[in-house]
């Protein structure tokens, strides 16, 4: 029986939908836990390239059975659309997916208020997806979110709708931005969207929890990544849930005792989308090289994404705060053709050296990244599937990670296929 939490131990956009649909062969069941339509969860199936956003990657195993988790925030236009993709691979959905009655509902104003936040803010703003996820969970946790289950009562929706539709209009007006004047178009396309969502709403945290209690294999879909997180990540470039281990058990209803294993993700380099510190950065040619070979722009938005030197003391950091007892690294085959990589082990951070990722964000500006240097492979790893195809520098590359982070690499990914892929051990 495991309990396996997926996380994201970077900036996001590790590869955790291809790990997770890798892992579904084995569990009974996928969760995602928070965040929303914001992730892009890109899997390569027999040689078809999907999109996830809010779907679990599990959806694609007909024995799984998917849960969209209390914690996410969901926009049901985007989630019903999602479905509707789906079905049309003929790939079964009802009945085997099941969106928790308590997750929290984004609509229109939400997104309009993300953007106008966004757009006041000029050159300090976070970069956000603009999917309207800030918004959605200021509303719950200022108590005045609408949750799924409302969908299907029309007078607790009105009276919702109407109360957040004024009080956002009093802040669209300090943003200088137009107010919303369609309440009952936002009201009717809600309550149309509670009908279609009907079949899936349940108690989604009791569900997960008596298949636990039953002994059946769980995973916990993460989105987004460790240093996103809104209490640990690089405040306040950072997303406004939880993507750590933590936000796992609050965000699906299973409790902490519940766990076996908490696997983190990171990139074989460092990638960032939005604004925000980023240690290991590259701007130059070997940064483009990197975002060039490894198609490095946003699944959701399409932005080119930020990349660098994969960094271990960020990682260290992402360790710690989730408790990572094992490690998957991806893409390393894009790092095939180069014939050094660099990895930072230390920060330098007004004359000193640190191994310590910092909390405050003034303290970004002025770290310099500490290298070691190792040798490349220069070879092409997209056949790796044994040890032994593994490249002996490849490995030494592997070796380092765990040495500093003391922590087990079990899968080691080299291509978006799922038989790209090295599995070290048995994973239970
Ligand atoms: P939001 O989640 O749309 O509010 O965006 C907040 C920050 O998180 C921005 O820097 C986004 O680029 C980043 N972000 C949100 N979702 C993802 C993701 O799935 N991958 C990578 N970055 C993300």
């Amino acid at each position: 029986m495991s309990v396996r939490i997926i996380i994201g131990a970077q900036w996001g956009d590790e590869g955790k939908g291809k790990i997770v649909d890798m892992l579904s062969d084995n569990v009974s069941w996928v969760a995602r836990y928070q965040g929303g339509a914001n992730a892009g969860h890109t899997l390569k199936i027999e040689g078809r390239t999907f999109v996830l956003h809010l779907v679990p990657s599990g959806i694609f195993h007909p024995h799984v059975h998917c849960v969209i988790g209390n914690g996410t925030v969901i926009d049901p236009g985007a989630l019903i659309e999602e479905i509707n993709a789906i079905k049309e691979l003929g790939v079964e959905v009802d009945g085997r997916m099941t969106v928790s009655e308590t997750a929290h509902v984004i609509l229109k104003y939400h997104k309009v208020l993300d953007h106008a936040r966004e757009r006041y803010k000029g050159d300090q703003k976070i970069g956000t997806t603009g999917r309207g996820i800030g918004p959605a969970y200021v509303h719950k946790t200022a108590r005045m979110g609408i949750r799924m289950m409302d969908l299907l009562d029309p007078e607790i929706l009105r009276e919702k709708i109407y109360t957040n539709v004024d009080d956002i209009n009093a802040i669209l007006a300090t943003l200088s931005h137009a107010p919303i004047s369609d309440a009952d178009d936002i009201l009717q396309e809600a309550l149309d969207w509670g009908e279609q969502l009907r079949p899936y709403l349940a108690d989604a945290g009791k569900m997960l929890y008596t298949a636990w209690k039953k002994g059946e294999n769980v995973l916990l879909e993460g989105a987004q990544g460790s240093l996103l997180d809104v209490d640990h990540g690089t405040y306040p470039f950072v997303t406004s849930s939880s993507p750590t281990s933590g936000g796992a058990c609050i965000g699906s209803g299973l409790p902490p005792t519940s766990i076996t294993h908490v696997m983190g993700i990171a990139k074989a380099y460092c990638t960032r989308v939005g604004n925000g510190p980023f240690p290991t950065e590259l701007f130059g040619e070997t940064g483009d090289r990197i975002r060039e070979i490894g198609h490095e722009f946003g699944a959701t938005t399409g932005r080119p994404r930020r990349c660098g030197w994969i960094d271990l003391v960020a990682l260290a950091y992402a360790v710690r705060i989730n408790g990572i007892n094992e490690l998957a690294i991806t893409k390393l085959d894009v790092l095939d053709s180069f014939d050094e990589i660099k990895l930072c082990t230390a920060y330098k951070l007004d004359g000193a050296q640190t191994a310590d990722f910092p909390m405050r964000l003034a303290d970004f500006d002025r770290i310099e990244p500490v290298y070691a240097t190792l040798p490349g492979w220069q070879q092409s790893t997209r056949e790796c599937t044994t040890n032994e195809d593994v490249p002996v520098n490849m490995a030494g590359f592997i070796k380092f990670i765990e040495g500093y982070l003391e922590v087990p690499v079990r899968i080691l990914s080299t291509g978006p296929g799922r038989n790209e892929t090295l599995v070290v051990g048995d994973l239970a």
